[in-house]
């Protein structure tokens, strides 16, 4: 498989080539690569998930990447489906706006804008708006729905084009991309190919603190290559004429930060968010090794404790189903050890996953009141990002007897008596 993936031998944001082993998952098969019921006795290809940090600008990566072709042509992933993810959007809208000083009639362009939600939220508010995504199936999904979608790598081709036929953007967005993407400098290269000279970048990454503290193991997986701290997108920004001006924690996806950069020469003084977010990183100790070693030890303590839970619940004749399928999920089960005799089968909002199987496990996913049919008695929340959300979507659920299995940070049942104190 190794044409399909290459080992990292030099750092992607600094080219250091002096690495501290984290903690290493083996050899997996693509979280994101769900299995088509015909093929299911094909041999799925597996890719070594290894975790090492830069001991020069303390980029957390994995020490191998995957073909993004291989990974991100067709994607199902849709970035639409929740009330949280909305609300949120609004939020970026807001920042966006405020910092760019955006006006109405003013160009907004979106790397990895998926279904193009996020973007319609700006030309709603009355912005021009461009997208690029390399997965053709989502582009097309965008382009159907009104947001002009290029189904590209963003880079200087794309932006090129974009500023050629529109002028330059007054605000260029990233969310949840940044981390997928291998070469960061050619996208910053296409950044800089259509920012306007006062226009801003707004990049939301998962939030590598939120990941140690809380254990986030299963958000490790082949397409999130890079796990960022404010320290080293500062180092990454820099190096191409950007400065952070803005950082805002955010609640999505497990806890994220908002980054808000604008080019140096126009002089923006930063808020007063970044040095404090700075601090608090080496005040955390991220700049020594000792956090990551910390985190490899949980990790191990707490796989162990969710495979021997949810093991012993199918072990007393309890059925537990998964609730949603997200990457993370898939991963999660993996890191685990648990298949499909421990979970029968995965509950999931989006269609395009229905009738799949997870990769790995070949557990089936179906829409979510198929699986409700099958009464489980315990759901494992694979989705616990939306905790809140789920709990209160699923009170009958609760009151009916059922239970939710949180994995992590450590992993916990909630039932109807416990949920009450939630929310
Ligand atoms: P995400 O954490 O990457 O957004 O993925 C969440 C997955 O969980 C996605 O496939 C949709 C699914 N999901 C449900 O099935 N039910 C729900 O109530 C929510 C919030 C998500
Ligand atoms: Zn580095």
């Amino acid at each position: 498989m190794l044409e399909k993936c290459r080992r990292d031998e030099t750092c992607r944001v600094c080219g250091a080539d002096d690495w501290t082993e984290v903690i290493s998952f083996g050899s997996l098969p693509l979280a994101n690569g769900f299995v088509d019921p015909a093929d299911a006795d094909e041999a799925q290809d597996v890719f070594p998930l290894d975790v090492i940090v830069c001991r020069s600008c303390r980029l957390m990566t994995l020490r191998h990447v995957v073909d993004p072709g291989t990974l991100f042509k067709h994607y199902v992933y849709v970035s639409s489906d929740s009330d949280q993810i909305r609300e949120h959007m609004a939020h970026i809208v807001g920042l966006a706006t405020r910092r760019a000083s955006l006006a109405s009639g003013d160009l907004v362009v979106e790397l990895g804008s998926n279904v193009g939600t996020q973007l319609a939220m700006f030309r709603a508010a009355g912005m021009r708006v461009a997208g690029v995504d390399p997965a053709a199936n989502l582009a097309e999904i965008a382009n159907a729905r009104g947001i002009p979608t290029d189904p590209d790598f963003f880079g200087p081709e794309p932006a090129g084009r974009i500023a050629l036929e529109q002028g330059r953007a007054k605000a260029v967005i990233g969310r949840q991309c940044f981390a997928h993407i291998d070469d960061v400098h050619r996208i910053l290269d296409g950044v800089d190919a259509v920012l306007d000279d006062d226009g801003v970048l707004v990049i939301e990454v998962p939030y590598l603190l939120n990941l140690l503290d809380e254990n986030q193991f299963d958000t490790i997986y082949h397409e999130h290559l890079s796990y960022f701290s404010l320290h080293t997108l500062r180092h990454l920004f820099g190096a191409h004429g950007l400065r952070i001006i803005d950082v805002e924690r955010v609640a999505v996806h497990g806890g994220s930060i908002a980054v808000v950069a604008a080019r140096e020469s126009a002089a923006r003084v930063p808020e007063p968010s970044v040095a404090a977010l700075l601090g608090l990183e080496e005040e955390r100790g991220l700049l020594t090794d000792a956090p990551y070693r910390a985190f490899a030890e949980r990790v191990t303590r707490v796989t162990e404790a969710i495979r021997t839970l949810v093991r012993g619940l199918a072990a007393d004749g309890h059925r537990v189903a998964g609730y949603g399928a997200p990457s993370k999920g898939t991963q999660l089960l993996m890191a685990c050890g648990l298949t499909d005799q421990d979970i029968t089968v995965c509950g999931d909002t989006t269609s395009l996953k229905h009738g799949k199987l997870l990769p790995g496990n070949r557990i089936p996913v179906l829409p979510p009141e198929e699986v409700a049919a099958t009464e489980p008695d315990y759901y494992l929340l694979l989705a616990w990002n939306y905790t809140d959300e789920v709990v209160r979507k699923e009170r009958r659920f609760l009151e009916a007897g059922g239970k939710f299995i949180v994995p992590i940070p450590e992993p916990r049942i909630i039932s109807a008596q416990s949920a009450k104190e939630l929310v």
